[in-house]
C-alpha cells in the first residue's frame, strides 16, 4: 500500500515536472455553471423573457450612509404538469404551480474619486429545515472586498458621495446623479426589464444587462430543482459535476452561479483581465472559449489562450473610441469566466462566476491610467519596493548548498557583474518541509545571511503554502484547527512537493497569526536580508481537480473554496508580509515578498511573477503583453523568468531575453532544476559582456525606475507601460503590445523577440526621439504616426527617449545597488523641438518606511527653451543624510546647438551662491556640464 502511494506520488511529481495538460482543465461546456450560462444567453437571446424587475416600491435612499438600497425581484413563472385522476392513469388534470418570486437585494454607492458601485446578493432562506451540513456556511460570500479593496477605503466614512435619486413616473425609470461629480448620470429602467444605462460626460457609456442575461441562481433543493428552473435555463452539472477530473465534487450547495452583461458603448478594444498568455488587447470570445479567471498550476502554460493561470485580476479596462475610457471591475473571487463579443461600434461581455454575490465597481475617464488610478485608489497602491527589489534577482531551482550560493556570489562580482538578490528554491529546505533548512547543505543560515550582507546583498528562500504532513508545523495547524478542511470539515490533505500535506488557512486570523509565529522562529533578529517567496499558493495539489484544491475544501467562517479561490493566494502573501514586517519592525525594514498567486489588492504587497513559462522565442514574446496587463490593472511589479525557466535557451535567445527583461519591473533569472546553469558569468564571450552590460544598464537606471516606482505607489500608474495609455489619441496604438514606455520617462522600447533580427519596425508618435547610447537624434513631422525601421544589433538593442524628457542616471557600476548609497546622479536631458525638456526624481533611504513620515526629496528640473535650466524642490526633508549622495555629479544635454549660446563656461546659481562650470561638447553629439555642484535638495538654475 506504502510502495502505491509513493508511486502515485512519483507520478504526480513527474507530472509536474512535465508540461501542464491542457485537458486537465475544464472548457466552459465541461464546466456546468459556464455551460448553464452560455446556455442561458443563447435561449434569452431569442425569446427576450424577462424574469428580473427592481420592485419601485422597495427603493430606499439612507442618507447617513449615501446608499441606495432596493429589491429585485425574481420570478420563476409557475409550471404547468398533469396529475392522474384515476388509479388507471386513463384520466388526467392539468395543474399549475404558483409563481415564485426570489428577493434580490440590490445596493448601490458612488465611492469618491473611484466611480459607482452596485452589488447583488439574494435573500436566502437557510432556515435549519433548508440546510443540512452544519459546519458549511450556505450565505453567497460577501466578504471579498474585506481582502480586495484598500483598509483606507473601507475605514474611511467619507468615501460614499451623497447623490440625488429621481423616480421618473412617466418612463418608469429611476435617475442617479452624485451631488458633486455631475461626469457621471445613472438611469435605472424600471419598465420591462431591469437595466441600468451609466452614462459619462452625458455619453452613454455603459448598459448593464442590455442583453438581459442576468442570471442569479438561486437557492434550491435537488429535489425542486426542476421547479426553480425558468425556460432558457438547463441544469446541466448543477448538482453533479461530470468533468472527469472533478467528480468528486460534493456541490453541497448546488447552483450558484451569478451573471451579467455589460455591453460597452462606442468601443472596441477592451484590455486587462489577467492572468493569461495573450495578447494584450483582448479578443473576441463568440467562437472560442471565454477567458478563464481561476488561479491554477500551469507549468508551460498554453501560448495565445484565453485558459486560466495563476493569479486573478477581474477588471475590464475600455478605450470608447479613442475619447474616454471606462473599467468594469466585477469584484468575484470565484471560478469565473468572461465572453466578449466586439460588435459595431459596442463590446458585449458576458461575466459569469460559479457563486458569491454579483459586486462591481464601474470607474470612467478621459485617459486610461486615470482607470488604473481609480482601481487602485479603491484596491490599494503598489508597494514601494526596497530600491535593492528593483535591481537584479538571480534564482534558480537550485542552489545546493552555502558554498553554491557563495561561489555565485563571488562569481558575479570578479564578473562585475551586478545583483541584488540570491534566491533558494524548494531544495534547501530540509525534506521540503518549510521552515527548515537542509542540515548538511546549510548548517550555518545565519553565517551565509551576514556573508551576503557585507556585500549589501539579500536572500530569498521559498516558503510555499502546503506543509508536510507530520512535522512540528503541521502539528501546529491540526493543534489549533487552522488547517483548511475537506468537505467533512476534517483538515484537508493532498499531494503537493513534500508528499501528503495540509494547508495554511490563511483566511483565518487566528491561522495567519500561526503563520507568523512560524516566522519568528525561523528569521533571525542579528541579519535582516532575508526574505521570502511564496509558490503554488493558487493552492497548487498534484492530485486534486484542475491542479488545483477541490472546489468544497472549506475556509474559515465555512465558506467553500468554491467562493473564495482566487482569494486565497493573496491571504498568504498578506499574511506573509505581515509577519515580515512585524519581525524586521526594529530595523523599520520594507519586507519584500514574491507570490505566485494573485488577486485584486496583491499589488499592496508583492511583486509577483508569470510562472513556468518555456525558454523559447515564443515565450519571450508573450511575456511583453503579460507583463503589460499587470502594469495596467495596477500591479506593476512583474517580471518573467529570464530567459525561460524550463528547458535550455540558445545564446542568442539568452541575449535577447535580457534586454528585453532588463525592462520588467521585476528583473529575475531563474532556471528550471533539470536546466543546464547559466550565470551570466557562464556564458562565453562576447555573449557574457552583452549580458553584463544589459545588467549594468538596469543599474545605471535605477533612479529613474525607482522614481517611476514611487510615482506608481502613489497613483498606481503603469511601470511598463502601452503604447496606448501613453498616447491614447492615436488609434494605431490600440492593439500595439510589442512595444511600450517606461511609465512617463519618456523610455520608449521595443524589444527584438524574434530570432536572427538585427532590425526592427518600431512606431513613433510626432515628436523628437534620441538613440540613448549614442544621442543621436531623429525627428518625426506632422501629426501622424510613423513606422521607422531600427537597426538592433545582437551586442546593443536600441532604445529611446522621447524628447521633452529628463533622465536621472548613476553611473558609476558598484556591485549591488546598496553600494551606489553614495554616488552622485547624472542628467541626462532630452529636448523637444522647442528646447523644453521636463524630469523629476525621487530619492529616499530605500529600505525603510521613514518615507512615509516624509524622510525623502522630491525634485524636479526643466529646460526651458533652451535658454536654461531650473531645478525646484518639491518635497524636502531634514534627515538628508539618510538618502545617500544628492549631488549631480554630471548634466549631458542631447543638443550641441546649445554650444554656440556660451563659451567654455556656465553660470550656476544654487543657495545664494554663484559660480562658473566648464562646459564641454562631446562627439558632437551632446553637451556636457561637468561637476555643477549641484545638489538635488536645493533649487538651482543654469542660465546658458
Ligand atoms: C514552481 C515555480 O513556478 C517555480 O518557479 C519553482 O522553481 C518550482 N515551483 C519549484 O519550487
Amino acid at each position: 500500500m506504502r510502495l502505491l502511494r509513493r508511486f502515485i506520488v512519483f507520478a504526480f511529481l513527474l507530472f509536474e515536472t512535465f508540461a501542464f495538460k491542457e485537458y486537465l482543465l475544464k472548457t466552459c461546456g465541461e464546466s456546468g455553471f459556464c455551460n448553464r450560462n452560455r446556455h442561458y444567453a443563447n435561449n434569452i437571446k431569442n425569446s427576450k423573457n424577462i424574469y428580473y424587475n427592481l420592485d419601485p416600491k422597495s427603493i430606499n435612499y439612507d442618507s447617513k450612509l449615501n446608499l441606495l438600497t432596493a429589491s429585485v425581484i425574481k420570478t420563476i413563472p409557475g409550471q404547468e404538469f398533469e396529475v392522474f385522476e384515476d388509479d388507471e392513469q386513463t384520466s388526467f388534470q392539468t395543474t399549475k404551480t404558483d409563481d415564485k418570486f426570489i428577493e434580490l437585494p440590490i445596493t448601490i454607492n458612488f465611492l469618491k474619486d473611484i466611480g459607482v458601485r452596485f452589488t447583488l446578493n439574494e435573500k436566502r432562506d437557510i432556515s435549519l429545515d433548508n440546510i443540512n451540513i452544519d459546519y458549511l456556511n450556505y450565505n453567497r460570500y460577501n466578504e471579498t472586498s474585506n481582502w480586495a479593496f484598500d483598509s483606507k477605503i473601507l475605514s474611511d466614512n467619507d468615501i460614499n458621495l451623497s447623490f440625488t435619486h429621481t423616480f421618473d413616473k412617466k418612463k418608469n425609470n429611476l435617475k442617479i446623479i452624485p451631488n458633486n461629480d455631475k461626469s457621471i448620470e445613472i438611469v435605472i429602467h424600471l419598465k420591462d426589464s431591469f437595466t441600468i444605462d451609466v452614462y459619462y460626460n452625458s455619453q452613454l457609456a455603459l448598459t448593464i444587462n442590455d442583453k438581459l442575461l442576468l442570471n442569479i441562481e438561486h437557492f434550491r433543493s435537488e429535489e425542486e430543482n426542476q421547479l426553480n428552473l425558468v425556460p432558457e435555463e438547463s441544469s446541466f452539472g448543477s448538482f453533479e459535476d461530470v468533468f472527469q477530473y472533478s467528480k468528486d465534487d460534493t456541490l453541497p450547495i448546488g447552483p450558484e452561479s451569478v451573471a451579467l452583461d455589460v455591453t460597452i458603448h462606442g468601443s472596441n478594444d477592451v484590455y486587462g483581465l489577467p492572468e493569461h498568455a495573450d495578447s494584450l488587447r483582448l479578443k473576441d470570445t463568440s467562437d472560442t472559449e471565454p477567458y478563464r479567471l481561476y488561479n491554477v498550476d500551469v507549468f508551460e502554460y498554453t501560448l495565445m489562450s484565453k485558459m486560466p493561470m495563476y493569479g486573478a485580476i477581474p477588471l475590464m479596462i475600455s478605450n470608447h473610441d479613442n475619447k474616454f475610457w471606462s473599467g468594469i471591475f466585477w469584484n468575484n473571487p470565484a471560478d469565473t469566466w468572461i465572453d466578449i463579443k466586439y460588435g459595431n461600434k459596442e463590446t458585449s461581455t458576458h461575466w459569469i462566476s460559479e457563486a458569491g454575490i454579483i459586486d462591481i465597481v464601474l470607474m470612467f475617464s478621459d485617459m486610461p491610467n486615470q482607470i488604473t488610478k481609480k482601481f487602485t485608489t479603491l484596491t490599494g497602491n503598489p508597494t514601494l519596493p526596497l530600491l535593492s527589489s528593483i535591481g537584479y534577482h538571480q534564482c534558480r531551482w537550485n542552489y545546493n548548498d552555502e558554498i553554491d550560493v557563495l561561489t555565485v556570489n563571488a562569481e558575479m562580482d570578479r564578473n562585475q557583474i551586478p545583483y541584488d538578490f540570491i534566491w533558494l528554491d524548494l531544495e534547501y529546505t530540509d525534506d521540503r518541509k518549510y521552515f527548515t533548512w537542509k542540515p548538511n547543505s546549510f548548517s550555518n543560515p545565519k553565517r551565509l545571511l551576514k556573508n551576503l550582507q557585507k556585500f549589501g546583498r539579500q536572500l530569498v528562500v521559498l516558503i510555499d503554502p502546503h506543509i508536510k504532513d507530520g512535522y512540528e508545523i503541521s502539528d501546529k495547524l491540526r493543534e489549533n484547527d487552522v488547517a483548511v478542511k475537506d468537505h467533512n470539515n476534517n483538515p484537508y490533505t493532498g499531494i503537493c512537493w513534500p508528499g501528503k500535506s495540509l494547508w495554511i488557512d490563511s483566511f483565518s486570523k487566528i491561522g495567519s497569526s500561526i503563520w507568523n509565529s512560524f516566522f519568528k522562529k525561523f528569521l533571525y533578529k542579528s541579519v535582516n536580508n532575508l526574505f521570502i517567496w511564496n509558490d503554488m499558493n493558487e493552492p497548487s495539489v498534484f492530485d486534486g481537480p484542475e491542479t488545483s484544491a477541490p472546489k468544497d475544501v472549506l475556509y474559515d467562517g465555512g465558506f467553500e473554496g468554491r467562493s473564495v479561490h482566487n482569494v486565497y493566494g493573496m491571504t498568504l502573501h498578506e499574511s506573509t508580509y505581515d509577519s515580515l514586517k512585524e519581525f524586521y519592525s526594529e530595523y523599520d525594514k520594507r519586507p519584500f515578498v514574491l507570490t505566485r498567486a494573485f488577486y485584486a489588492g496583491s499589488q499592496r504587497t508583492s511583486a509577483v511573477w508569470t510562472g513556468d513559462n518555456v525558454a523559447t522565442w515564443d515565450y519571450l514574446k508573450v511575456s511583453i503583453p503579460m507583463v503589460l496587463s499587470n502594469n495596467i490593472v495596477g500591479y506593476p511589479f512583474i517580471g518573467a523568468d529570464i530567459a525561460g525557466f524550463s528547458g535550455d535557451p540558445e545564446e542568442e535567445l539568452v541575449v535577447r531575453w535580457y534586454q528585453a527583461g532588463v525592462w520588467y519591473p521585476f528583473f529575475r533569472a531563474h532556471a528550471h532544476i533539470d536546466s543546464k546553469r547559466r550565470e551570466p558569468y557562464l556564458f562565453k564571450e562576447p555573449i557574457k559582456s552583452i549580458i553584463r552590460d544589459v545588467i549594468q544598464l538596469r543599474y545605471k537606471l535605477l533612479p529613474t525606475l525607482y522614481t517611476l516606482f514611487q510615482e506608481s505607489s502613489i497613483d498606481g500608474s503603469p511601470i511598463m507601460s502601452p503604447m496606448i495609455f501613453n498616447k491614447p489619441q492615436y488609434k494605431e496604438f490600440v492593439d500595439v503590445d510589442d512595444q511600450f514606455y517606461m511609465g512617463n520617462s519618456g523610455i520608449l522600447v521595443k524589444p527584438v523577440t524574434e530570432k536572427g533580427i538585427e532590425n526592427i519596425d518600431m512606431l513613433f508618435a510626432p515628436g523628437v526621439y534620441y538613440n540613448f547610447y549614442t544621442l543621436e537624434s531623429f525627428v518625426i513631422k506632422g501629426d501622424k504616426i510613423e513606422s521607422k525601421s531600427i537597426v538592433a544589433p545582437f551586442n546593443k538593442l536600441p532604445f529611446f527617449i522621447e524628447g521633452g524628457n529628463i533622465l536621472t542616471l548613476r553611473e558609476n557600476m558598484r556591485r549591488s545597488s546598496i553600494l551606489m548609497h553614495n554616488d552622485p546622479y547624472t542628467l541626462l536631458v532630452a529636448p523637444d523641438k522647442n528646447g523644453n525638456a521636463n524630469g523629476s526624481i525621487y530619492i529616499d533611504d530605500g529600505v525603510t518606511f521613514a518615507y512615509e513620515k516624509g524622510t525623502y526629496l522630491k525634485s524636479s528640473f526643466k529646460l526651458i527653451d533652451g535658454n536654461k535650466m531650473v531645478g525646484e524642490v518639491d518635497h524636502l526633508c531634514e534627515d538628508i543624510k539618510s538618502l545617500g549622495n544628492v549631488e549631480i555629479r554630471e548634466i549631458k544635454i542631447a543638443n550641441t546647438e546649445l554650444k554656440k549660446k556660451f563659451k567654455d563656461y556656465l553660470v550656476v546659481k544654487q543657495d545664494g551662491e554663484e559660480y562658473k562650470v566648464k562646459v564641454d561638447v562631446e562627439d558632437d553629439k551632446y553637451v556636457r556640464i561637468m561637476n555643477p555642484r549641484i545638489k538635488l535638495n536645493n533649487k538651482w538654475e543654469i542660465l546658458f
